[in-house]
């Protein structure tokens, strides 16, 4: 198996075969699953002729030293974590494809002006602590919206998860990087939409990344007889989580350009004859306009404050990624443009509806995306499908953005 386009291909492949649920790929932040798929990846870099480590947040980081060592680093990368159930190329086609580029490099001797370094992000889907962003958002900002005392759905704080995989939560901020540290950062993705198909193009520059809010939310109220509590008298905490449910469904679809997703709901105590005394479900609010995010943000909470008045309930949420759109750098993305126009005879451009970690990396340095077509636009599926002349054709351009990029890096101001 000599061909990178083949090896992109079984390295996904093996990657899948990490997973928390032998018939459901799953793999989450801090988990015996993070350390081996985090073991396997590091022993690719280092193959490539990397130094590999892992940083204070658990990602993976690999660096290929450039002509003159110590030089900023190009960054590339993307995440190792998955959603539940979820497809064998979104995150990890962007790491595994960045090791062959290295690979390449390594292979003919060749070193750049620059520095290359892989992330290997730990979290960005935010699945185990309901946030996202954990692992990128560390690096670029020293922070992350989730509190070292957040639960875990099974009660296992942040802290304790930190500590129990070996990190010192005192330490976290410990993984962000210096902005003289990083020239750019360049991330290959699926596109996890039916645009680039519909194009017939196996390529396209990203032009921003969504903005995105993510609440956990709890209800409150009290649990009793399903026989004998009369329903005019009832403070059932799931049938108001129900009611906040379609309250983000109503309000998502009254404002254009905004989706609204609750991923998670969860009750208890959980017997058929016992009226819910606690609820709690997730709230994810997307747009490409702040504005309109902020304000659809706003109608839902204060339905939230309506509901729970009305029902003698209490709801409280507490907000884990409040992440603006974010555009793509205009240099980088004019470099793109030619490196998928070198492959596809035509540069096209389309933005992100899906978070991705160039979103935070952007709060670092200048940060731009490479898409790459996937079947029928399915994403989040275990359905998830790419051909191996993509994964080709997106190794080519990466590795030709690489090079452009190396020559002609950013600007900063
Ligand atoms: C990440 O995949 C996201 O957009 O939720
Ligand atoms: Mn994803
Ligand atoms: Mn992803």
């Amino acid at each position: 198996m000599n061909d990178p386009a083949s090896r992109i291909m079984a390295r996904c492949v093996e990657l899948r075969g990490i997973s928390a649920d032998p018939t459901a790929y799953s793999r989450h932040y801090l988990t015996a699953e993070h350390r081996a798929a985090a073991t396997l990846v590091t022993g690719w870099m280092r193959a490539a002729g990397m130094a590999a480590r892992l940083d204070a947040a658990g990602n993976v980081v690999g660096r290929y030293e450039g002509e003159r060592p110590a030089a900023a680093a190009l960054l590339l990368g993307s995440h190792l974590d998955t959603v539940r159930d979820g497809g064998t190329y979104d995150g990890q086609l962007g790491v595994v494809t960045a090791i062959e580029v290295v690979q390449a490099l390594s292979d003919s001797g060749q070193r750049l002006g620059c520095a290359i370094e892989i992330y290997a992000f730990a979290d960005e889907e935010g699945v185990r602590f309901s946030s996202g962003y954990i692992g990128s958002g560390l690096v670029a900002c020293g922070e992350t919206g989730v509190a070292l005392n957040a639960h875990d759905a099974g009660g296992t704080t942040f802290a304790e998860a930190l500590a129990a995989f070996g990190l010192n939560p005192a330490r976290l901020a410990e993984a962000r990087r210096r902005p003289e540290e990083a020239l750019a950062y360049l991330e290959l993705h699926i596109e996890q939409g039916p645009v680039l198909e519909a194009e017939g193009l196996a390529v396209g520059t990203v032009t921003s990344i969504t903005g995105q809010s993510r609440l956990a939310a709890t209800v409150a109220g009290v649990a009793g007889h399903a026989g004998t509590v009369p329903m005019t008298l009832r403070k059932d905490a799931l049938a108001a989580a129900a009611e906040a449910i379609l309250t983000v469904e109503r309000v998502a679809r009254s404002n254009p350009g905004v989706v609204g997703t609750v991923g998670i709901v969860g009750a208890g105590p959980g017997a058929v004859n016992v009226i819910p005394g606690q609820a709690r479900f997730t709230v994810d609010l997307r747009s490409g306009i702040d504005a309109r995010r902020q304000r659809a943000l706003a109608d839902v909470l204060t339905g939230f404050r309506t509901i729970a008045e009305r029902r003698g309930v209490a709801i409280t949420w507490d907000v884990r990624v409040d992440a603006p759109a974010t555009p793509c750098d205009p240099h980088l993305m004019t470099l793109i443009d030619r490196a998928c126009a070198a492959e596809t005879g035509r540069a096209f451009r389309l933005p992100s509806g899906a978070g991705h970690d160039a979103a935070e990396m952007a709060a670092l340095c200048p940060s731009a995306m490479i898409f790459l077509r996937c079947r029928d636009g399915i994403s989040h599926n275990p359905a998830e499908s790419i051909t191996p002349e993509d994964a080709a054709a997106g190794l080519r351009t990466l590795a030709r953005a690489v090079q452009m990029v190396a020559a002609d890096p950013p600007r900063r101001g």
